[in-house]
């Protein structure tokens, strides 16, 4: 299984986004995560198309695009034109799954689904074919700096169970309050995509933390 981290830079001093970037290719970072919010779908509203597109420029990291939005559908296109490699989008949004998925491979981009907290694991499960990666979110979306809800680990199992069982090898990427501590439950569950914001840009040493981020593997 390949693991891997991608740093949320929802918590990056964004007055100085280079050098962050900078920061993350030097501490052996693999993705960066770019959460976009629209308001409406949550409530809180982050950055879009035009900063991705200058991300874009600036490093050739992978981009795993986050969109908290409630029609992903009428933007992915546009994502993918601004750099996106992953796009990520809400099972809970108001565009139809399968149409959503098929535009996002249409556009050469690797195709991901996300579930809230609250939303059961067998939701995603007829989608599993059709998808490069899962996202359970392990806290609820909106912000950054949350507690881990432990509740959504069984989630985490299932899915991957459900995966191996149809011998695919979809990524399972966890998003919400992973540190040191939380990721080798989320790793031990059967995830392989960790994201992390604050425990990353708040530490001390970022390569240290993406280190410790590794460690349950
Ligand atoms: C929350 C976002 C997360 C967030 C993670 O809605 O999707 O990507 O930035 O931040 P931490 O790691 O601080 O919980
Ligand atoms: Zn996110």
């Amino acid at each position: 299984m390949n693991y891997l981290v991608s740093a949320s830079v929802l918590s990056a001093d964004m007055l100085n986004l280079e050098s962050e970037i900078r920061k993350m290719e030097n501490s052996g970072i693999d993705m960066l995560h770019f959460d976009v919010m629209d308001g409406v779908f949550v409530n809180n509203i982050t950055y879009g198309l035009a900063i991705l597109e200058a991300v874009d420029k600036g490093t050739d990291m992978l981009l795993d695009v986050h969109l908290m939005i409630i029609d992903p559908l009428k933007y992915v296109e546009r994502f993918a034109q601004c750099g996106a490699d992953i796009i990520t989008f809400h099972l809970e949004s108001e565009s139809d799954t399968m149409e959503t998925i098929k535009a996002i491979k249409k556009c050469g981009v690797r195709a991901s689904l996300s579930i809230k907290p609250n939303t059961p694991a067998e939701e995603v499960f007829p989608y599993l074919p059709y998808l490069d990666m899962v996202l359970v979110m392990t806290v609820e979306p909106g912000f950054g700096g949350q507690s881990f809800i432990t509740d959504t680990l069984s989630k985490v199992k299932a899915i991957r169970d459900k995966i191996s069982e149809l011998g695919l090898d979809t990524d399972v990427e966890v998003d919400g309050g992973i540190n040191a501590e939380t990721s080798p439950l989320a790793i031990e569950a059967g995830a392989n995509v960790l994201v992390s914001g604050s425990y990353l840009f708040k530490a001390p040493d970022m390569a240290e933390a993406a280190k410790n981020i590794k460690k349950g593997i």
